[in-house]
């Protein structure tokens, strides 16, 4: 016999086809030094992968700040392509962009890298390079991802955060309308290079905020991580180069795990478990017009989740406090004033962005927490009087 469906359908003469394809993707992440020394084979191997005997246009486009403590770089990067013309050619010389979060919200400046992209013909078998922190990775990714529906983007990360998190995801955006990534796609790079000479010469500042999404993603996937970065705050926290280095890549690999292997690269459910901590530091990033760093933001977020956690009676009581003296140790501040910042009625300016976050997951509101240190547990609601709780135990334990 029909069902109830099968008849209706039959009744309105629906006939349904299922179109239904993958598409693999695959792109090397390279760990390297002295990138563009013309013996380094990274680079150019990375572009000219899948056609060898090609000869490949790229438009270079440098973070500032990269440049800035990189006087060479420019010129190091032209050598490059100048010993390996056989392989390479630069459309132009490269360009110093905008650095930071001004690339991401001040929109003229993603307007500029489409231009410079329509003008030197960059067509979908040409290259947009960026170099720069996850910030200008973010906007010129997002340049390349919509100029042609999608042109080559090479990612060469110069920030802790960018070479352990930002670089290796397959997302960029910018921020429109108030709202942090509020306009962006799902777009994997070409490759992503990663030097760590970059590394060296970033302020201590930016250098410590990337730490930030080690201990994150730890909390979440790996408790034996979580015990290497307690082991080693001293060493990261002074940025011993070993220590450094490992911290980074094993980020990165955490990271690289999750997309390839968590079953949803391009975010298609409800779950984001890579943004444990982050829907009150996207909040925070945004009600400090971006005076705290995204990392900076993220430890915050990070230790205020772990205390909910408990108050939830998911993580054991004493844990949080594992978390908060982590992320002190490594020289972050777990408390800012804008936590309990409040509109003219009174609301939580915070817990609005508890309503952005479920607008941007587009469906339930899901968030991460943790069962156990390197345990992730998915919750579907918050508590309002939880969260405040939370903060005031953040205010307490920072003295204020
Ligand atoms: N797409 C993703 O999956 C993803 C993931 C995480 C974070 N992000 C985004 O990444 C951004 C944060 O990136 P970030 O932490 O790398 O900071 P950033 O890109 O904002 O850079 C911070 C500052 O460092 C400067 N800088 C960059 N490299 C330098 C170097 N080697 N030496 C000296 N100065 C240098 C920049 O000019 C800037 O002033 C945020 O916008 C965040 O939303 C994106
Ligand atoms: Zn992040």
């Amino acid at each position: 016999m029909m069902t109830r469906t099968e008849a209706d359908a039959t009744l309105f003469g629906a006939e349904t086809a299922w179109q239904r394809f993958s598409v693999p993707f695959e792109f090397p992440v390279v760990f390297t030094e002295h990138l563009f020394d013309p013996a380094n084979p990274a680079f150019v191997e990375a572009l000219r992968r899948r056609e060898p005997a090609k000869r490949h246009r790229a438009l270079i486009l440098v973070d500032e700040g990269a440049a800035a403590v990189a006087p060479g770089l420019v010129e190091q990067v032209e050598g490059y392509f100048a010993a390996h013309a056989g392989s390479l050619a630069l459309v132009a010389p490269p360009e110093i962009v905008a650095g930071g979060e001004r690339i991401k919200t001040e929109l003229t400046h993603l307007e500029h890298m489409q231009d410079r992209i329509h003008e030197l013909r960059i067509d979908r078998h040409s290259y947009v390079v960026a170099i720069g922190g996850g910030a200008v990775l973010d906007a010129a990714g997002l340049a390349a991802a919509t100029a042609h529906r999608g042109v080559r983007h090479v990612r060469v990360p110069t920030t802790v955060l960018s070479q352990n998190d930002s670089g290796v995801g397959v997302k960029n955006a910018v921020n429109l309308k108030g709202v942090k990534n509020y306009v962006g796609t799902f777009a994997p790079p070409w490759a992503v290079l990663n030097d760590y000479a970059f590394i060296r010469a970033l302020p201590a500042r930016e250098r410590r905020a990337g730490i930030a999404e080690a201990v994150k993603v730890a909390l979440i996937r790996d408790g034996d991580f979580f015990r290497w970065l307690e082991a080693n705050a001293d060493r990261l926290a002074t940025f011993e180069e070993s220590a450094e280095r490992e911290m980074i890549r094993r980020c990165a690999a955490l990271h690289m795990k999750q997309i390839g292997t968590g079953g949803d690269p391009f975010e298609m459910g409800s779950a984001r478990p890579l943004d444990y901590g982050h829907w009150s530091a996207h909040k925070l990033e945004a009600l400090t017009r971006h005076r705290l760093r995204h990392g900076e933001a993220v430890a915050i977020g990070v230790a205020l989740d772990a205390r909910y956690s408990v108050l939830a009676g998911l993580l054991p009581e004493g844990e949080e406090a594992r978390v908060a003296t982590l992320l002190e140790h490594l020289g972050f501040d777990i408390f800012h004033p804008a936590l309990e910042r409040r509109d003219a009625s009174g609301a939580s300016l915070l817990l609005a962005g508890l309503d952005e976050f479920r607008e941007h997951l587009g469906g339930e509101l899901t968030i991460t927490l943790l069962s156990a240190l390197g345990v992730g547990v998915e919750v579907n609601e918050m508590d309002g009087a939880k969260v405040a709780a939370s903060i005031d135990w953040l205010r307490a334990r920072t003295g204020r």
